[in-house]
């Protein structure tokens, strides 16, 4: 079977699709033919330099897919460890432990369901980390990426307000999603710009940017809350003033969360998918969602 291996990170020259032995399940582990498997930063990452993950070549990067279940034939999908993965999903078949893999809801098509489960996970994650009545106001900086556009949705289904910044050409996309407040990304200081049009502090921000978390702290109200997924850098002291809360988010492989997130799916949570890729074009996927401006997943086939 195939799969593609790094034996020299680098590049994305470095992701070869080799001829590789089909893997058996080993104790606790089922194996899935690999239908689609949805690329994500983390992948990039890890092709480039495996140190973050503690794996060493050769390895397989991919961390979320969609699949049937060898034995059984039952749609599935998985989501594995982002440290310590060294037989990722882009292979043709891989063994995965049980405790990564859950039945997917029945209505996605595999491309859609191989999208989900990272930067789902990942957004629910985030929402849970914080405790916010509906009604709340919450600053989204990243909203039109992957885990972005996913979240803004969770939040306006846990009947929250978001603000959000972007380019102005992906405005009338985030609207469409049930942002209340659009700001141009260019401006200044967005969360400035929320509290002034809203007249008052934002309940909470979250950053799937990076360093957006002190600019955004003057403008979050005593007591709020404020996310990250990216860095916890710059000067945050005035959390400590403000008793804002600080949640630094890892997102944490588990079924019980691929079942939270098919509940998500049920509420009508969906995942924009920007373009799909054959497996033989992997390295061509890691560039486009290296140069930014994706809006979206990217989506391997097999
Ligand atoms: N901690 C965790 O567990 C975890 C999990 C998943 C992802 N992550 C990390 O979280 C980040 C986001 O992941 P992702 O999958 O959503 O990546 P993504 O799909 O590349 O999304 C990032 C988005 O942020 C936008 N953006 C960049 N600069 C911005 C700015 N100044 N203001 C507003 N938006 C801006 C980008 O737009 P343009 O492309 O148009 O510039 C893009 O839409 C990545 O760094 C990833 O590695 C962490």
């Amino acid at each position: 079977m195939r799969a593609v291996v790094v034996e020299h990170p680098g590049g994305p020259e470095a992701l070869t699709l080799v001829d590789v032995p089909h893997p058996n399940a080993g104790e606790g582990e089922v194996v899935v033919e690999v239908e689609a498997v949805g690329v994500n930063p983390v992948d990039l990452g890890n092709r480039a330099d495996p140190s973050w993950a503690g794996i060493s070549p050769p390895y397989v990067v991919g961390y979320e897919l969609a699949g049937l279940v060898v034995e059984t034939g039952e749609p599935v999908w998985a989501l594995l460890p982002v440290q310590g993965t060294t037989r990722g999903a882009l292979a043709e078949q891989v063994a995965v432990p049980r405790q990564y893999v859950a039945p997917r809801p029945p209505e996605l098509h595999p491309i859609v369901a191989a999208a989900l489960p990272m930067a789902g996970c990942t957004a629910l994650q985030v929402m849970q980390r914080m405790p916010l009545e509906a009604g709340s106001w919450v600053l989204v900086h990243g909203a039109t990426g992957g885990v972005g556009h996913l979240l803004v949705q969770m939040a306006r289904g846990l009947g929250l307000h978001v603000a959000a910044a972007s380019r102005p050409d992906e405005r009338r996309r985030l609207e469409e999603l049930g942002v209340d407040i659009w700001l141009d990304r260019s401006g200044p200081v967005p969360a400035a710009a929320a509290a002034r049009e809203l007249g008052h502090d934002l309940d909470a921000v979250v950053d799937l940017v990076g360093g957006q978390l002190e600019p955004s702290l003057p403008h979050v109200r005593v007591g709020g809350h404020a996310a990250t997924i990216v860095d916890l850098t710059g000067d945050l002291d005035l959390a400590l003033d403000r008793n804002i809360d600080l949640h630094g988010v890892l997102m944490r492989a588990g079924r019980d969360r691929l079942y939270e997130l098919a509940a998500e799916v049920a509420a009508g949570v969906r995942p924009h998918i920007t373009d799909t890729y054959p497996i033989e074009r992997i390295a061509d996927a890691h560039r486009r969602l290296g140069a930014g401006r994706v809006g979206g997943k990217l989506v391997i086939t097999l």
